[in-house]
């Protein structure tokens, strides 16, 4: 699709086309694949505010984003290093790491508009609430049930199935954000129940760092039967409070969010047969926070399994394995290797 025809389409099925300057806060995997679509239409004006190192590398191959079969391309982008110049954003998207808001809310608090909507698009739980505690401005959630990766320098892949899943709300500038993605590729769903979105994301995010505390490749990982167990029962601890605080979490699988522990709890020959969808993964691929772990970065560990062991307190749930899988990822944080086989690994974890 090239650019004209998708943005004459997009005019066909709306003629009152926005206008307006968009922030992108975190020009990383996300920031530039969402904002590198926004940018191919012509009412739009994007803003990147991002590291050095990636606006060198954006003004040098200028920014690509592939969605299936689509390719955009454009080989200038307006990137900001400090975030003086939101000041001019009518909307602003905010796609850095969870660890990296308490420092950069302030900034947003410094030059943003207070009337801007602010769309939080991390994993984890208790990212609005940090908005919002700081922020006056509308603040909204979103989620990314799907995997980017950077493909070459400046190029931005969508590598896995799924939507966009936006917030469906009054504000016609998020609901034109929604349509401009849609018209150049990226399937969005506008999604009114934002929680049950966001705790059916963090039940599948659990894994994130079970895999990054193994060092196996993810499929490996999977198919060892006692890491299976020790994820079914973080699962198991989410879900028990997802009972007590009302909240029925979305299902992203083709299983039900609430049969997965089952699921991860059956002998390996029976779930290579059920859970052929899940073990569907390149061979080498690991989660992100094996990466973050591996270059010394501080992780999202306290949003995902650490807000479960929180979330436990408040609803008198225990949740011994994922704050023991917490403990270990600050083990690795420090330096520290585990050097445990599976078996000690998963007897360290839990044991029922
Ligand atoms: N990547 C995926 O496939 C994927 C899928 C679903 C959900 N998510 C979630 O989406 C969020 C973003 O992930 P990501 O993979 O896009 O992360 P990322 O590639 O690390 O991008 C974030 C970028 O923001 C930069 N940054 C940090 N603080 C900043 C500040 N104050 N001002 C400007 N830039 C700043 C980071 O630089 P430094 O690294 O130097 O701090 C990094 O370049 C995370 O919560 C992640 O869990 C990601």
């Amino acid at each position: 699709m090239t650019q004209s025809s998708a943005t004459s389409e997009l005019e066909k099925t709306d003629r009152a086309a926005i206008h307006c300057t968009v922030g992108i806060v975190g020009a990383g995997a996300i920031g530039c694949f969402l904002g590198g679509i926004l940018a191919q239409d012509k009412h739009l004006e994007i803003q990147f505010f991002g590291r050095d190192s990636i606006g060198n590398e954006l003004a040098e191959y200028g920014l690509g984003v592939n969605v299936g079969e689509l390719r955009h391309r454009q080989s200038h982008v307006a990137f900001y290093t400090s975030q003086a110049t939101l000041l001019e954003c009518d909307v602003i998207l905010v796609t850095v790491k969870a660890t990296a808001l308490p420092q950069l809310i302030p900034q947003i608090k410094k030059h943003a508009r207070s009337d801007v909507p602010i769309v939080a698009l991390q994993n984890g739980i208790g990212v609005a609430a940090m908005f919002e505690a700081q922020l006056s401005n509308p603040v909204f959630r979103a989620i990314v049930p799907f995997n980017v990766v950077k493909l070459s320098p400046g190029v931005f892949s969508k590598a896995s199935g799924g939507e966009l899943l936006w917030p469906q709300t009054g504000n016609r500038r998020l609901q034109y954000l929604s349509r401009v993605w849609s018209s150049f590729g990226l399937p969005v769903q506008d999604v009114a129940d934002m929680q049950s979105a966001e705790y059916g994301k963090l039940l599948l995010n659990l894994n994130n760092a079970l895999n990054a505390v193994s060092g196996l490749p993810l499929r490996q990982q999977l198919l060892e039967p006692d890491l299976r167990r020790v994820l079914a029962q973080a699962m198991t601890e989410w879900l028990t409070i997802c009972e007590k605080a009302k909240v029925k979490p979305r299902t992203y699988t083709a299983a039900p969010a609430h049969w997965l522990p089952s699921i991860l709890r059956l002998p390996t020959p029976l779930f290579r047969l059920i859970a052929r969808q899940m073990l569907a993964i390149e061979p080498f691929a690991r989660s992100s926070m094996w990466d973050d772990v591996q270059a010394g970065r501080r992780t999202e560990v306290m949003y995902l399994n650490g807000a479960v062991v929180n979330a436990g307190i408040i609803h008198g749930v225990p949740t011994p394995v994922n704050a023991a899988i917490v403990e270990l990822i600050k083990h690795l944080e420090q330096g520290e290797k585990l050097n445990k086989d599976v078996h000690e690994l998963s007897a360290l974890l839990f044991s029922e």
